[in-house]
């Protein structure tokens, strides 16, 4: 079974990131063949720095690599050094009706947010469709927010096979949801667009810091509180045993406890959780050209299946004379 995701590289990676879809890519590695790709391409939609944008592109491949990314068996690589999704972009757009596309909720939200309209955030789908359709992806898993652009993935997949014959795979979603939506420090989705995030591998201390202010409501310490509706429990939930988790709501239903006492174990919790991999982390920052290598050689294979796909796509179309 071949699985495929990509994550643009649009800030520092967030425990969001980690426990709704880093996590689940990383766990898939041992069962399935995994494509995974930084979508640098995607990413210039909403028109990054370009110190920003490479910056970025070389973190979230430290971030992936030092969690615990299979650089051997797993296929990483970075978007635009396939540069064959773009001409199969092109000749996925010309299939693609106007109204599929109007119809994307991400386009809208992303306009409604004040970012500026231009023609790659309104084709971002198809781009994310030829990513998906060049390397014959059967497993797409993605946080539900993305699960519209994968049904016109299939869309569109399904329109070219009925028109020029079966080239493509037509891929299912898996939406991740094995974990609610993380909250961010001011209890809205942890969002790099929001400012409310905890990197993974930002210095112990600011997560410390970070989760100290976390917003909850102002019940009085003697009073009995509900875990579910507390920011902090929903964090704890990640990151606490069960057994630790039970204690937890037993003291926020039964009063007594403040929530600065949570808070002081959720930041230990959180800090034990990511310590083993800080180390690998470092190494990775001071050694950027093995990351390039990685990422290189994994174009390599990602290249071979691409190109492969878009001769046979050529040649489904007519251009192949
Ligand atoms: P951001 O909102 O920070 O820009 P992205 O949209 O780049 O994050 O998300 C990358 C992946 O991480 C997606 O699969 C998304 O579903 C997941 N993700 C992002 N934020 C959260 C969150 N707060 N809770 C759970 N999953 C999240
Ligand atoms: N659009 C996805 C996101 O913002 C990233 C992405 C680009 C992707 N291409 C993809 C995800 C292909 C899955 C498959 O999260």
């Amino acid at each position: 079974m071949r699985v495929l995701s990509g994550i643009q590289p649009s800030g520092r990676l967030h425990i969001g990131n980690f426990f709704g879809a880093m996590r689940q890519h990383l766990q898939s590695q041992a069962q399935h063949d995994c494509f995974y790709f930084i979508a640098d391409y995607h990413a210039l939609t909403s028109n990054p720095s370009p110190a920003d944008l490479a910056a970025y592109t070389l973190d979230v491949a430290m971030d992936y690599i030092a969690l615990g990314l299979d650089t051997e068996k797993t296929v990483f690589w970075r978007q635009s050094d396939v540069p064959e999704v773009t001409e199969l972009t092109w000749l996925l757009s010309c299939i693609t009706p106007m109204g599929l596309l109007q119809r994307c909720v991400s386009f809208k939200d992303k306009v409604a947010q004040g970012l500026n309209a231009n023609h790659g955030l309104f084709a971002y789908p198809v781009l994310q469709a030829a990513d998906i359709l060049i390397y014959k992806s059967n497993l797409v898993p993605v946080g539900a927010d993305q699960k519209q652009h994968i049904e016109v993935t299939r869309d569109i997949a399904m329109k070219f096979n009925a028109t020029y014959g079966e080239v493509f795979t037509i891929p299912e979603p898996h939406i991740i949801e094995s974990v609610a939506v993380v909250p961010g420090t001011d209890g809205q989705k942890m969002s790099k667009s929001y400012g409310n995030t905890i990197e993974i591998f930002e210095p112990e201390n600011s997560v410390r810091k970070k989760v100290m202010r976390i917003v909850t409501d102002s019940t009085p310490v003697e009073q009995p509180k509900d875990p579910e509706k507390c920011n902090v429990f929903a964090l704890l939930k990640l990151v606490a045993s069960p057994e630790e988790l039970a204690q937890w709501e037993q003291k926020y239903r039964s009063g007594g406890t403040g929530y600065s006492e949570a808070k002081k174990r959720l930041a230990e919790l959180l800090v034990d959780y990511f310590r083993p991999f800080r180390q690998k982390r470092a190494e990775l920052e001071k050694n950027p050209d093995y990351v390039r290598q990685v990422l290189r050689k994994g174009a390599e294979r990602a290249k071979s299946v691409a190109s492969q796909t878009l001769a046979e796509v050529r040649k489904a179309v007519g251009l192949d004379i």
